[in-house]
């Protein structure tokens, strides 16, 4: 069953709680030294689609916004290549809090933060969960059981891939991290592309 918004809403708002708490996390001392927040996510809470990134830059994690940064104007400019809002579609990351300097999240990370993705996407039932990056796409895949269907994110990125849910049957997207466009002209046209195969489930 679906939840409604005002449940979805109390649900959000209780990873919101423990998050601003998560005194477990290695990355918990770095962000209170630095004034930073965590970064649960932005977006409908009735999305059908929910992109998941890898870890808070340090422009998110000084607003607690989600792709909010060099990459997110990328994201938003593929957005609107699809003619998407962001309040359309819920966007999010693996790890919530920032790992310093922008290194890549470790595997003992994503571990401890995967739970609040998982919740996440349990209370917002997403129809299509578009990964954006190797580590998103890793740790999603492997949550639905693609483990035999993972590959190099050049060779997946924009193909379509089913996976059962405790909600029913949702598509898995691969797509490159935004940031990859930044510096490369060509992987920002494949990004464009990849992100027409969206515009069926909008
Ligand atoms: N990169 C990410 O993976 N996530 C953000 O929120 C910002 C940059």
């Amino acid at each position: 069953m679906p939840l409604s918004l005002e449940e979805r809403f109390e649900k959000l708002k209780q990873i919101r709680e423990e998050l601003l708490h998560f005194e477990n996390s290695p990355l918990y001392k770095y962000r209170v030294e630095n004034k930073y927040y965590p970064v649960v996510g932005e977006g409908s809470h009735m999305a059908k689609i929910m992109f998941v990134g890898e870890a808070p830059g340090k422009n998110e994690a000084q607003t607690a916004r989600p792709f909010c940064g060099q990459s997110g104007r990328i994201l938003d400019e593929m957005l609107e290549s699809i003619k998407l809002n962001r309040s359309d579609v819920y966007i999010t990351n693996v790890v919530k809090d920032r790992p310093q300097e922008n290194r890549d999240p470790l595997p003992e990370e994503i571990i401890l933060y995967a739970p609040f993705l998982d919740r996440q996407i349990e209370i917002i039932q997403p129809k299509v969960i578009a990964t954006l990056g190797r580590f998103s796409m890793g740790y999603v895949m492997n949550k639905f059981g693609l483990f035999d269907m993972l590959r190099p994110i050049s060779e997946i990125h924009g193909k379509e891939f089913v996976a059962s849910t405790s909600y029913g049957e949702i598509h898995i997207v691969p797509l490159y991290h935004p940031a990859v466009a930044l510096y490369n002209g060509s992987h920002k046209t494949t990004l464009l592309q990849d992100f027409q195969v969206l515009k069926k489930y909008i």
